[in-house]
C-alpha cells in the first residue's frame, strides 16, 4: 500500500511505525472519503514557517508587522516574541511548566493590541501587504477537500479574522471551512475593544474542542480524521471528535529539529521535517478519495 504514496519516501518523511500508518491508511481507506474529517492547525502548519530563508509571519506576526500599531508596541510585541516563543519550542520544559508561560504570552499580547485602537476595515489592507504565505499545494489542499464535501476544521491560536482573510485572499475559503479561533470583538465604529470567548493558546486546544461539542456532533459520521499540527500542543485538537474510530497525525517539525525529532515521532504518526509543502496531506488526501 505505501508503494501507493510513494510521497511517503520523500526525504523529508519520517514515521516511527510505518506499518501502523498502512493499517491507519488502509482502515480509512475502506470505510471511505464520507466518513473523513480534516482538523488542521493554522499559522506554521498551513502557512510556510520560511520562504527564501525568511520566517514567515503568524497570524500575530501580520498585525505586529503592520502600520496599525505603533513602533512602541511593535517593540513590545517583539520583546514578548523574543522571549516566549523560545520557551514553546524548548524541549527540555514539560508542557505542565510551558502552559502559564504561554497564558502570559497570550494575555499580553491580545492587551497590548487592544490598546492600539485597531480598525476592523483595515484588516484586509494588512493581510494584503503582509508576508502571510500558505504553504505550496494549498490550492489542491482546499479544493480537493471542498469538492469531496470533507469538512475542514481550522483550529488556531492565531487569530480568526486574520486567519480568514488570509484564506478568503488566497481564494480558497469554501463552504466545508470551519475555523476555532480567538475572534476580535469590535465596537459600533469598528475599533478592537476586546478578544472574544474563551482564550485559546497552544495549549488548551482540548478544552476548546471540548467547548464545541455542536460542531462534532455534526459531523458524528465521520468518526476517522486526518490532523495536521506543527505543535505538540495541536495534538489534542481532536478530542471533541465523537466516536472516534481511526486519527492519522501529521506533525511539520520546523525548527529545533534534532532536539525535537524524537518527541514529534513519538507523538505524530508522520512527521515531516523542514518541508514548506502539503505534498504528503494531499497525496494521503488523493490516496483516501
Ligand atoms: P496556531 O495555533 O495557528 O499555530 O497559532 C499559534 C502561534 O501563534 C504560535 O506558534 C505562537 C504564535 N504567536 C505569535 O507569533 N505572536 C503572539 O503574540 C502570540 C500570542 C502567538
Ligand atoms: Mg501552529
Amino acid at each position: 500500500m505505501l508503494e501507493e504514496i510513494p510521497e511517503l519516501s520523500n526525504p523529508s518523511v519520517l514515521m516511527k511505525d510505518p506499518q501502523r500508518v498502512q493499517e491507519i491508511l488502509e482502515s480509512m481507506m475502506k470505510a471511505g472519503s464520507n466518513t473523513v474529517q480534516v482538523i488542521s492547525d493554522f499559522d506554521m502548519t498551513l502557512t510556510r514557517f520560511a520562504y527564501n530563508g525568511k520566517r514567515c509571519p503568524t497570524c500575530h506576526n501580520i498585525l505586529d508587522n503592520s502600520k496599525l500599531i505603533t513602533n512602541e508596541c511593535r517593540e513590545k510585541l517583539k520583546e514578548l516574541l523574543n522571549t516566549y516563543y523560545p520557551i514553546e519550542i524548548d524541549s527540555a520544559r514539560s508542557i505542565e511548566e510551558k502552559l502559564p508561560l504561554m497564558v502570559q504570552w497570550w494575555t499580553k499580547a491580545h492587551e497590548l493590541l487592544v490598546q492600539q485602537e485597531i480598525k476592523k476595515d483595515l484588516l484586509a489592507m494588512v493581510v494584503r501587504e503582509s508576508d502571510a504565505m500558505l504553504r505550496e499545494g494549498y490550492q489542491l489542499f482546499f479544493d480537493h477537500l471542498h469538492e469531496h464535501s470533507i469538512p475542514l476544521l481550522i483550529f488556531s491560536a492565531g487569530i480568526g479574522d486574520i486567519l480568514e482573510e488570509v484564506v478568503r485572499q488566497a481564494g480558497v475559503f469554501h463552504s466545508n471551512v470551519k475555523v476555532f479561533s480567538n475572534y476580535m470583538d469590535f465596537d459600533e465604529t469598528g475599533v478592537l475593544k476586546a478578544f472574544k470567548g474563551e482564550l485559546i493558546h497552544i495549549y488548551n486546544k482540548r478544552e476548546g474542542a471540548l467547548l464545541n461539542t455542536g460542531h462534532f456532533q455534526e459531523l458524528r459520521t465521520r468518526p476517522n480524521v486526518l490532523l495536521l499540527g506543527d505543535s505538540l500542543g495541536d495534538l489534542t485538537m481532536a478530542d471533541g471528535v465523537q466516536d472516534m474510530e481511526n486519527i492519522l497525525k501529521i506533525g511539520f517539525l520546523n525548527d529545533k529539529v534534532e532536539e525535537r525529532k524524537q518527541s514529534y515521532l513519538d507523538s505524530y504518526d508522520i512527521v515531516l521535517v523542514k518541508d514548506e509543502t502539503l505534498e504528503v496531506p494531499n497525496a494521503i488526501m488523493l490516496y483516501l478519495t
